[in-house]
């Protein structure tokens, strides 16, 4: 049995405490990742998943419970996490390989080894020939193809993604989904990914973790046993997707309904 990577026990974040504008976004999250596990996050519209991807990532601290990454309480951001948003942050001044590059000149990586490790990486995301680029020449895809290798260059323990496909169309968003099966499975990484799409949930989790309207917790976990390459029209599929879907629009209602009191 592989062991814990990340694990969430008792998690309560509010924001502003005390204050008038005070938010409870999660109350009493409950979680273990483990090694080499891809997890998606699925829940309504400002359930407080990008809020628990920010804990993670250490930008934000729980208000309680205990938040660790392999055994150790998480303090703050680091190298060990890898990170990706919808929108790409990549340097406009830089050239693709320099983006790349960023990690590793500030860690202090030399020169020959960076060198080693961008062309690994490009040829990894499929985007050997662009290595000279400025990101404003590439797609939209193509940039968050920069995004995923510059997360990956310091070789995180895990990688921590919030809606990268978000703002990509559908048939960029489908080969994104297969790079990424690719990708995870050269390199293991155990990651949180952080979707609003069921359809993207299943074609590349081990695990679905669907949380409840705010204040999160979690509401159930589906466990996804489909060999990849997954297909959306098997029946399998379909069964899993009606099963979250039904659950997940259970949520949606009630925060519809609860924004409907205020
Ligand atoms: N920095 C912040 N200050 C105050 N409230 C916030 C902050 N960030 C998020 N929230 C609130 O916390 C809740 C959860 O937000 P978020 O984690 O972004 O949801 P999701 O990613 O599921 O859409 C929302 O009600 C949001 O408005
Ligand atoms: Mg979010």
């Amino acid at each position: 049995m592989k062991s814990v990577k990340i694990s969430a026990s008792g998690i309560q974040k509010v924001y502003n405490p005390g204050d008038t504008n005070e938010v409870l976004a999660i109350e009493d999250l409950n979680l273990d990742v483990r090694e080499g596990e891809f997890v998606s996050l699925l829940g309504p519209s400002g359930c407080g998943k990008s809020t628990f991807l920010f804990m993670v990532g250490g930008f934000e601290k729980p208000t309680a419970g205990s938040l660790m990454m392999s055994g150790e309480t998480i303090r703050g951001p680091g190298a060990d996490r890898g990170i990706v948003f919808q929108e790409y942050v990549l340097f406009p001044w830089q050239r693709v390989s320099a983006n790349i590059a960023y990690g590793l000149k500030i860690a202090g990586v030399p020169k020959p080894e960076q060198e080693r490790r961008i062309a690994e990486l490009i040829a990894m995301i499929g985007l050997q020939g662009f290595e000279e680029a400025y990101p404003e020449s590439l797609s939209g895809g193509m940039k968050q193809r920069v995004a995923i290798a510059r997360a990956l260059a310091y070789d995180p323990d895990i990688l921590l993604m919030d809606e990268p496909f978000g703002a990509l169309d559908a048939q960029t968003r489908s080969r994104m989904i297969a790079d990424l099966i690719r990708i995870h499975q050269a390199t293991h990484k155990t990651t949180l990914f952080v979707t609003h799409s069921v359809e993207e949930s299943i074609l590349l989790s081990d695990r679905v973790v669907l949380f409840t309207a705010r204040p999160a917790r979690i509401k159930e976990i589906f466990k996804i046993d489909l060999p990849h390459p997954r297909s959306v029209t098997d029946s399998e599929f379909v069964h899993y997707e009606k099963a979250i879907l039904g659950s997940l629009d259970e949520e949606v209602s009630k925060t519809i309904a609860a924004n409907r009191d205020l």
